[in-house]
């Protein structure tokens, strides 16, 4: 099982960046947590982080034939881009969204993702266990699709 996992925006600068909403952790730190759950789970990861929404648009664009899921933290994209969103659905490779914080309990431009309508689900609120219960649910998803 090959998984791509996307991190967008801001997200380079984990343990610095408000860590009273997105913790201490940094984005190597997230990134090991995920490795050690590939091998756990029997996977190989892909591992890409961009500020930029093109670059996060190429990536999932080169997922077509080299990956067979895509975990994401699509960050302040979530609530931007109808180019991801388009992207996710040109390539059809089942998805999760995934946040560190709950985006249903801050400023109401977070409530909506351009992205969710699209994913298998979204799991947002749980700091770096939102990454390790997506990536957990994208491997049974893929391993066993109910839809
Ligand atoms: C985020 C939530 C987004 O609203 C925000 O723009 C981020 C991070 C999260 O992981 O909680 O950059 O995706």
């Amino acid at each position: 099982m090959r998984i791509l996992v996307l991190h967008g925006p801001n997200l380079n600068l984990l343990g610095q960046r408000e860590p009273g909403i997105y913790g201490h952790l940094s984005l190597d730190a997230i990134n090991e947590a995920l490795q050690s759950l590939a091998v756990e789970l029997g996977g190989t990861l892909n591992i890409f982080q961009s500020n930029s929404e093109g670059a996060l648009v190429d990536a999932i664009q080169g997922a077509i034939g080299a990956c067979d899921g895509i975990l994401i933290n699509p960050a302040a994209y979530t609530h931007t881009s109808v180019a991801l969103r388009d992207a996710l659905a040109a390539v059809s490779i089942p998805f999760v969204e995934v946040h560190l914080s709950n985006i249903h309990r801050r400023e109401s431009f977070r409530h909506h993702s351009y992205l969710a309508p699209l994913a298998v689900g979204q799991i947002c609120g749980f700091g770096l266990d939102s990454y390790l219960l997506g990536l957990r649910a994208l491997f049974n998803q893929i391993k066993i699709p109910h839809h």
